[in-house]
């Protein structure tokens, strides 16, 4: 990677990773595109082009024009979204995915692209879910979500095209707040611990699902698209996580640090009918073997650095 293309580069996992590369490769080789614009460090840090990923030619033409070597295509719906408009789903997440998949082939670049936890459905087995196991998602995210594994294995089986990947489980980060998928709580938990000292989760006691800390969302991401090709026998949707937590997992840890803390439990039964759906834990380990893979933060740890980064941010004493 000397030079990137990143689309969806204000959302959750986006605006970190514009920041991190930018520090790693030089502000001048990370090329920050979304659909929107607005104040934020990816958009005055380094270079930054609107574009909207479902106009393929848009893709082309400014990745020919920065003269990108890797493109990472992160703008897609997330679950919840998705599942309240389907169509607009397959539109964005889909074309948009094949778009830079063709823009990745024409200009011969490297490529990357999130699958997610959401690719795998009721009939999966629920825990340590293996890397090669039953998909059959009920949802639109994740029928988005196996399609574009399978897409991507496509493109270089069929083309060449250097694509890699991972299945991400819910991604928790201090910086930006994710928008509209299912594992949202784990995030707004944080955030309203510092603010009120009470949260109503939406999602039920019990319900376990893997979660990991962004700084090893992003470690992963560079591990994975630096790890020598030969190495690589799945290529796109490695199974990777930090944890598996419940929302009374998330409740215990926080009490730790914010004694008075209290939760209750107000379910939405769309997005609870989404957690049940997904496993309940699973198993990294083919990651771990063909590229080394390693989260640093547990739920302790990640706990502690999340409410230190989000007291300063909130400007909570
Ligand atoms: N965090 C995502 C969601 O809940 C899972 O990929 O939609």
């Amino acid at each position: 990677m000397k030079k990137v293309l990143i689309t969806g580069s204000l959302g959750q996992i986006g605006s970190e990773l514009t920041t991190t590369l930018r520090e790693k490769y030089g502000h001048d080789n990370i090329i920050a595109t979304d659909i929107r614009e607005i104040d934020s460090p990816v958009v005055t840090e380094g270079p930054f082009e609107i574009l909207d990923v479902t106009n393929g030619k848009a893709i082309h033409d400014l990745a020919e024009k920065h003269n990108v070597d890797t493109i990472i295509h992160l703008a897609a719906l997330l679950s919840a979204k998705a599942e309240n408009n389907p169509q607009l789903a397959w539109n964005l997440n889909m074309n948009g995915l094949m778009n830079a998949l063709e823009v990745a082939r024409e200009l011969n670049t490297k490529f990357f692209t999130p699958s997610s936890i959401g690719a795998f459905g009721p009939t999966t087995p629920k825990d340590q879910t293996p890397q090669d196991t039953i998909q059959r998602p009920t949802t639109m995210y994740g029928v988005n979500k196996v399609s574009g594994e399978l897409l991507c294995d496509y493109y270089y089986h069929r083309f060449g095209v250097d694509t890699r990947g991972v299945r991400f489980p819910g991604l928790i980060s201090n910086v930006t707040e994710p928008g509209g998928g299912t594992t949202d709580y784990a995030v707004e938990i944080y955030y309203e611990a510092l603010k009120n000292k009470r949260y109503s989760s939406y999602i039920a006691e019990g319900t376990h699902m893997d979660m990991m800390y962004m700084p090893d969302a992003i470690n992963a991401i560079i591990q994975l698209m630096e790890a020598d090709p030969n190495q690589l026998k799945h290529r796109n949707a490695f199974n990777v996580t930090a944890m598996s937590a419940a929302p009374e997992h998330f409740e215990q840890a926080i009490q730790k640090h914010i004694p008075e803390f209290t939760m209750d439990y107000q379910v939405d039964p769309v997005r609870q009918a989404i957690a049940e759906s997904w496993p309940n834990s699973i198993d990294a380990s083919a990651a771990t073997e063909e590229w080394g893979f390693k989260a640093e933060y547990d739920l302790e740890k990640m706990t502690e650095d999340m409410l230190d980064k989000l007291k300063a941010k909130l400007s909570i004493r």
